[in-house]
This record gives C-alpha cells, sequence and structure tokens, in this order.
C-alpha cells in the first residue's frame, strides 16, 4: 500500500505514523505530507528517512490511501483532490463527519457501513470515539434511551500549541496561549467555540455523532465537555439510562468481551483507569461501573482512552485495516 498522512508533521500525524509502523500496517511506500512550510523536513518511519512533500505533490503520486490530519480547511480543499485520483481518503477533521452522503466510523461499532462507494470516510471526534465503543454493546442489550457525559479532556487534543502552553506555564515561562485562560492548575469549561444554543461545537458534536455512529437518533445525549491541565488522554463520566433493567455483572461481562474495551475496575484495590496509564495505548478503559441508585435502569461509568491513538489515529489506521479486510483498498 502506498500510504500519505497528510500532516505527518503534527500532533496525530506523528501517531498515525507511530500507529502504521505498530500494526504492521502493509506500507509499501510512505509518503508524509505538510504544508508548503515543512517540504524537504525529513520523517522517520520504521527505520527509514522520507522527505515531506506538498498535499500538490502527494496527489501526483496517486497513494492507495491518505490518512488526513491538518485541519478542516485542508480536508475540504484536497480530500476531494485525492479522492478525484483514486485515493481513498480517512479524514481526522469534523469538514465530512456530518455530510449525510459521508460514513462516520467506529470500526467496532459500525464498520458494516463501509463500501466501494466510500472514497472520503470520516473519523469522529475523539471524545465520540471512546464513548461509543462502549455504549455500543449496551446499546444492543439494554436500548439506551438517554446519556449525560461530562469530559475531561487532554491538552494533547487541542495540538502542539497547547502542550507548549501547558509545559510553558508549569516552567513559569511566557509564551504563546492555545487557550483563552491559563490552562495550568486549571479547569475550562470551553472546547471549541460556542454554538448559539449556548453549547460548544465539541459538546454538540458528541451528540450528533453518536447518533451517526450508532445508527439511532433516539439516543438522547447531552454533553459538558471540559478541559483539564493533562496529557495522555481524556476521561469522561457518562451516565446511561436504559429502556431495560440490567445486572450490574451482565454489564460487566458484556463490556470484559467488547473488542478494544478494556475492563479496569477493582474499587477494592483502588483500581480504575487514568489518563496517565491510557497513555500511548490503542485500547478504550472502564471501571467505576456503578448502578445510579437514583433512577432505576440507569448506569454510571467512567471511561478513558488516549485520545491521539483511538481517539484519532488508531481509529483512523483501524479504518484502513477494515477497508482491507473487506478487499475495499
Ligand atoms: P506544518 O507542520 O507544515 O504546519 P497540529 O494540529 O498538531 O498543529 O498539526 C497540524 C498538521 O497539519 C501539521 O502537520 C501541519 O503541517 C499540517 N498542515 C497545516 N496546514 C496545512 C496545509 N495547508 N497543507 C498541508 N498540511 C498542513
Amino acid at each position: 500500500m502506498k500510504v500519505a498522512v497528510v500532516g505527518a508533521t503534527g500532533l496525530v500525524g506523528s501517531e498515525m505514523l507511530t500507529v502504521l509502523a505498530a500494526r504492521n500496517f502493509p506500507v509499501t511506500e510512505l509518503i508524509p505530507v505538510a504544508s508548503e512550510r515543512s517540504k524537504g523536513k525529513e520523517i522517520e518511519f520504521k527505520g527509514k528517512q522520507y522527505k515531506v512533500v506538498t498535499p500538490d505533490e502527494a496527489i501526483a503520486l496517486k497513494p492507495d490511501v491518505a490518512l488526513f490530519s491538518a485541519g478542516g480547511g485542508t480536508s475540504l480543499e484536497y480530500a476531494p483532490k485525492f479522492a478525484a485520483v483514486g485515493t481513498t481518503v480517512i479524514d481526522n477533521s469534523s469538514a465530512w463527519r456530518m455530510d449525510p452522503s459521508k460514513q462516520l466510523v467506529v470500526p467496532e461499532v459500525n464498520g458494516h457501513v463501509l463500501s466501494a462507494a466510500d472514497k472520503i470516510i470520516a473519523n469522529p471526534n475523539c471524545s465520540t470515539i471512546q464513548m461509543v465503543v462502549v455504549l455500543k454493546p449496551l446499546h444492543e442489550q439494554y436500548t439506551i434511551k438517554r446519556v449525560v457525559v461530562s469530559t475531561y479532556q487532554s491538552v494533547t487534543g487541542t495540538g502542539v500549541k497547547a502542550v507548549k502552553q501547558l509545559t510553558d506555564e508549569r516552567a513559569g515561562i511566557e509564551g504563546e496561549k492555545a487557550y483563552p485562560y491559563q490552562i495550568d492548575l486549571n479547569v475550562i469549561p470551553q472546547i471549541d467555540v460556542f454554538q448559539e444554543n449556548g453549547y460548544t461545537k465539541e459538546e454538540m458534536k458528541m451528540i450528533k455523532e453518536t447518533n451517526k455512529i450508532m445508527g439511532d437518533d433516539s439516543i438522547r445525549v447531552t454533553a459538558t465537555t471540559v478541559r483539564i491541565p493533562v496529557i495522555g488522554g481524556h476521561s469522561e463520566s457518562v451516565n446511561i439510562e436504559f429502556t431495560n433493567d440490567f445486572d450490574i455483572d451482565d454489564v460487566r461481562a458484556l463490556l470484559v468481551k467488547q473488542p478494544g474495551v478494556v475492563v479496569v475496575d477493582d474499587p477494592a484495590h483502588l483500581k480504575y483507569p487514568m489518563p496517565k496509564d491510557a497513555h500511548g495505548k490503542d485500547e478504550v478503559f472502564v471501571g467505576r461501573i456503578r448502578r445510579d441508585e437514583s433512577q432505576p435502569k440507569t448506569l454510571n461509568l467512567w471511561v478513558v482512552a488516549d485520545n491521539l491513538r483511538k481517539g484519532a489515529a488508531t481509529n483512523a489506521v483501524q479504518i484502513a485495516e477494515t477497508l482491507l479486510e473487506k478487499g475495499l483498498l
């Protein structure tokens, strides 16, 4: 496979390279792509050096697949141009996610929707991915009525500039700001821009994308998304109300069986998922599994994943793996 990674010099792009190598994706030729600024820069992949090219140069090389993580503008402009030369694009930006003609895919949840017609495939929002992987087996068994989610999101989700803001603040250095406020020793209840309804764009993504990926608009979702001074992963408190009642041991068994999910839930030994432990891992970790005692048929969970891995790079590579398995690449 001739594989282009568009945004190869960025946080998610470099994670994509790591994941492609770690999962032994059959890359015969790697094409690292970034902006004109990075042209010629050397990128290492599996012990070999590759020179960064521009999107136009990459299109001329007609890659089989292109993993995009270079912002929505770049995706809107270039994904159709790559698709036009026969490249299958897997796009990590939000540009195509809610387009009814594009599939929004988390392989463990709705990999079956992929077909030969899909030339631009959208990779969902990081917070949404880790939640739906956990919701899927529970919805199949008990039918979800409503989800109330609050997130605790890592600065890595904002990109290189945000990680630098946190480390600069910690070192007492006055630097460039990715956030409107100090993030170290603080919590910012705003991710992305505010919408007219008072929710942020991130919160609305979690609502709409969950319905689209689960293929069920009857699931009601409400979200509060929050940035915290953490590197390593996103955490979520998820409250789920079902139509049918559940047995808590059955819930645990369903989650243990779910591909891509690791249950870490042993309060007696203080075991629960934390971003420090999820960092660099491909799985979604779930713990604090307990009944919501304030309401019947309702469950509380704590869900953690590395947002650069399952929340972005890993999921994108898994989409490519699914296409390969189905003979679509
Ligand atoms: P560059 O390093 O040349 O700016 P992050 O979100 O971590 O900051 O990464 C963004 C990624 O998207 C980088 O690899 C960046 O490349 C790339 N990028 C930004 N704008 C463009 C563009 N117009 N064409 C191609 N790649 C782009």
